[in-house]
């Protein structure tokens, strides 16, 4: 079971910014509870993060027949990337879309996913918590699916 987690622009920067909304917990401790849950689970993890929209499409296209699913979270480009909903759409790669914040209970412009439509299922609200919660429902699908 190998699943890719997946963190898009400014999320380098967890801990520091805007901890009113994203929390004091790093990018870091968020990948090292990530690794440990994995872990437990049996499932082999890898982590990239990029501030940069074409590199995310590079990797999700890199990530088909390497990674059985990926987490992600979009950052900024959930709002307005067409070009990385249709790199998930056009690998069939299954994804776990995530979020710290509850996107619906903020500012309009981002109540709108553009991700949401091509993702098997969203997580939104938790906190880290949406990340280690996305593993858990991408590792549960890929158990159902080779069950069948
Ligand atoms: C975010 C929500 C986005 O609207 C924002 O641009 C982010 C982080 C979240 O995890 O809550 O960078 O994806």
């Amino acid at each position: 079971m190998n699943i890719l987690v997946m963190h898009g622009p400014n999320l380098n920067l967890l801990g520091k910014r805007e901890p009113d909304i994203y929390g004091t917990t790093t990018l870091e401790e968020i990948n090292s509870r990530l690794s440990a849950l994995a872990r437990e689970l049996g499932a082999d993890i890898a982590f990239f993060q990029s501030n940069h929209e074409g590199e995310l499409v590079q990797k999700v296209q890199d990530a088909m027949g390497a990674f059985q699913a990926i987490v992600i979270n979009p950052g900024a480009y959930t709002h307005t990337s067409v070009a990385l909903r249709d790199a998930i759409a056009s690998t069939g790669i299954f994804a776990v879309e995530v979020h710290l914040s509850n996107i619906y209970r903020r500012e309009e412009f981002r109540q709108h996913s553009y991700i949401s439509g091509v993702a098997a299922g969203q997580i939104s609200g938790f906190g880290p918590d949406s990340y280690l919660l996305g593993l858990r429902a991408a590792v549960q699908a890929i158990k159902d699916s080779s069950n069948k």
